[in-house]
């Protein structure tokens, strides 16, 4: 059972503090976890709660800290680390609020994931087996964000992530080198056109580029000069974020303000000059009757993607699946704020014929723990960034260890994990 819960202030990615907890258990084994951080974070998502004042320019999550330390660990003290279930409805009923904002998503999804991790630890099970069980064993496809723009990058490219999907590798494995393979012929690519190679918050390439368009011709020149196959071998996804630079119903792109209509056209003609078989957020998270035309108009050849409109919550979800306002769920913990409530926004998803795709955030930390969710959830797509960049890469190197450990019986998602491509 649990005896105590520990926290403190740690740095993500962007030089900004996150919450760190450790959770101890009687039988003297520990769970460790951090929390990530959004940039272009949904409007409905739980709160980070963050001190104000000075400090870290107001951004300490010193308070967060304190509300494990004086509030939740005298709460926890005594469950089994097991209950899960029991655990996070003890969390959810201390905070009180419906978005986290009294203890702070930070420090809940923190302890949530802790006390996960200490178990399975005091099970002697890896992370993905325990809250998998003994059927998980389906490494995903890594998406991987080769150049940034939007929110993560200080350019003029709107489109926030364009993603590369090895679809047609054998093994997880082999999706990695190829996907390193096309980020270094990408840098190349870039160089030769004297344009910039710094790399943005997720380690893409982040150039400043004259359109959207022109990041997709440069990718695919990329693909194309490793002798790789595009379409085959590598796929693209893109995630707008489109709430970004939505403003009064109306999006400022490329120099210009554009309907949703407007902007679903664009995205029928990228789906048809590229091969792309998932577009996330591609308008904004209040525009449901625009999700669900585009879902309509593009759903049966590409995946349509929910993030800021779904944020992990299954209220949100559930009108998604009612309305059919896209087709699969952008998984982020982070956004909800605990695993059972992650978990249960999957399991619908799943029940509902929506894809998902495990995510990271843009500010991130050494913490694997969503590698070992994609596994146990079975989801098929995991998005951690670009092959560069520690905290990016600490997933990727989770999953690589995953595929080890499962021997014979691990099977890379490859193309089954997109039902609808094309070809
Ligand atoms: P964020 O971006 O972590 O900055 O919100 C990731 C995403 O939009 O998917
Ligand atoms: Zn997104």
């Amino acid at each position: 059972s649990i005896e105590a819960v520990g926290a403190r202030e740690i740095l993500d990615s962007r030089g900004n503090p996150t919450v760190e907890v450790e959770v101890a258990l009687d039988d003297g084994t520990i769970g460790r976890a951090a929390a990530p951080s959004g940039a272009s974070t949904g409007q409905f998502e739980a709160v980070e709660l963050r001190d104000g004042g000075s400090w870290y320019g107001g951004k300490g999550v010193e308070k967060a800290v304190l509300g494990v330390l004086d509030d939740i660990n005298p709460a926890l003290v005594g469950f089994d680390a097991d209950e899960q279930r029991l655990v996070d409805q003890a969390l959810v009923d201390l905070d009180g609020t419906p978005n986290k904002a009294k203890l702070g998503a930070n420090a809940i999804l923190g302890v949530s994931l802790a006390v996960a991790k200490a178990a399975a630890e005091s099970a002697d099970l890896p992370l993905f087996r325990y809250v998998g069980g003994p059927n998980a064993h389906l490494l995903p496809v890594p998406m991987m964000n080769i150049l940034n723009g939007g929110a993560h990058a200080d350019t003029d490219v709107d489109i926030q992530e364009f993603m590369i999907a090895p679809i047609g590798a054998p093994t997880f494995r082999d999706a990695m080198q190829q996907g390193a393979q096309v980020y270094h012929a990408l840098k190349s690519v870039l160089k030769e056109k004297g344009l910039a190679t710094g790399l943005g918050d997720e380690g893409g390439f982040a150039p400043n580029l004259p359109s959207n368009r022109e990041a997709l011709d440069l990718i695919a020149q990329a693909v194309e000069s490793t002798g790789l196959e595009l379409g085959t071998d590598i796929a693209f996804a893109i995630d707008v974020a489109a709430s970004e630079f939505a403003a009064d119903g109306a999006y400022v792109f490329e120099g210009a303000s554009k309907s949703a209509e407007e902007m679903t056209e664009y995205y029928a003609g990228l789906v048809n000059d590229y091969p792309i078989v998932s577009i996330e957020d591609p308008l904004d998270e209040e525009d449901w009757a625009g999700w669900t035309t585009i879902t309509g108009e593009l759903g049966d050849k590409v995946q349509i993607v929910g993030d800021d409109l779904f944020v992990t919550n299954v209220d949100r979800l559930r009108r998604g699946i009612d309305d059919g306002a896209a087709n699969a769920l952008l998984v982020k913990v982070n956004q909800i704020g605990s695993l059972s409530e992650t978990l249960d926004s999957v399991d619908l998803a799943h029940r509902n014929g929506f894809r998902c795709m495990m995510s990271h955030r843009s500010g991130e930390t050494e913490d694997t723990t969503i590698a070992d969710l994609a596994v146990a959830t079975g989801c098929g797509q995991i998005k951690s960034g670009a092959p560069a960049r520690s905290e990016r890469v600490a997933k990727y190197n989770q999953l690589l260890r995953i595929e080890e450990l499962l021997d014979d019986a691990a099977r890379y998602a490859g193309r089954g994990a997109f039902p609808r491509l094309r070809t």
